[in-house]
């Protein structure tokens, strides 16, 4: 299984491409937990995406396709994976397809969560995360047993610096300007199947399984 999964800041991108990765068995590749590893350890590539990042703007294509290529080179995504936040744009996605039709492969499915914006700003302010294993909480909705530690290893979770109202805001911005033809483009090929990211977590998860498994025998 090869397959993206899109939709704007909070839709539970994070949270889903977890779950669905462990059960379809495939890696996750997620291009935001990338840069905060990168950032995190003040690598050459974190000092560049941090001041995208903090903006809320998008890391430079060529920069961010670089490193996709060399993270889906490696041997644990020979045999699939599930992208999260990548691509982000038209760019990105002609070159995601070029570099798999290299490998004489290409996408099974386009997975878009859908979520309405005031939702979005409910969800991103109360997200908090594990800096550890970047399991995604959330203070009312997927608290974590102790309060402000990490369920699987006990780490102190943090507040993204990008979860600021306003850069939410510019985020979503961006979003409707540079990803939102992604969409479209993938509607075009026929990768897309859209569900409503909206209700419990599990309910979200058996929306995605259905239509990534209608998407399969179609
Ligand atoms: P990235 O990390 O990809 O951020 P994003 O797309 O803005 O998405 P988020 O991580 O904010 O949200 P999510 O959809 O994963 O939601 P989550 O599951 O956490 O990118 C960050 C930055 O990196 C970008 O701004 C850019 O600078 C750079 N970047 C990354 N990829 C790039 C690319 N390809 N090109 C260029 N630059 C790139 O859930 C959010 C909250 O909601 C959590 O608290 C969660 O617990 C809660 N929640 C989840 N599901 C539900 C539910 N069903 N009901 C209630 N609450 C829920």
């Amino acid at each position: 299984m090869r397959a993206v999964l899109v939709g704007p800041p909070g839709a539970g991108k994070g949270t889903q491409a977890q779950i669905l990765a462990t059960e379809l068995k495939v890696p996750k590749v997620s291009t935001g937990d990338i840069f905060r590893f990168n950032v995190s350890k003040g690598t050459e590539l974190g000092l560049r995406a941090k001041e995208y990042m903090d903006r809320g703007d998008l890391v430079p294509d060529q920069v961010t396709n670089a490193m996709v290529k060399d993270r889906l080179s490696q041997d644990d995504a020979a045999g699939g994976f599930l992208l999260d936040g990548f691509p982000r744009n038209v760019n990105q996605a002609e070159t995601l397809k070029s570099m798999l039709s290299d490998l004489g492969t290409g996408l099974d499915v386009v997975l878009e969560l859908q979520v309405d914006e005031e939702e979005v700003v409910r969800r991103l302010s109360g997200r908090r995360s594990c800096p550890e294993c970047g399991r995604v909480y959330h203070v009312e909705h997927d608290a974590p047993r102790v309060a402000g530690r990490c369920d699987d290893d006990g780490a102190e979770l943090y507040q993204r610096e990008d979860d600021r109202e306003e850069t939410i805001r510019h985020r979503l911005k961006v979003y409707r300007e540079q990803t939102v033809p992604l969409v479209e483009f993938y509607e075009r090929e026929g990768l897309l199947v859209g569900i409503s990211a909206t209700g419990p977590v599990d309910e979200v998860t058996a929306r995605a399984k259905a239509a990534i498994a209608e998407k399969k025998v179609s």
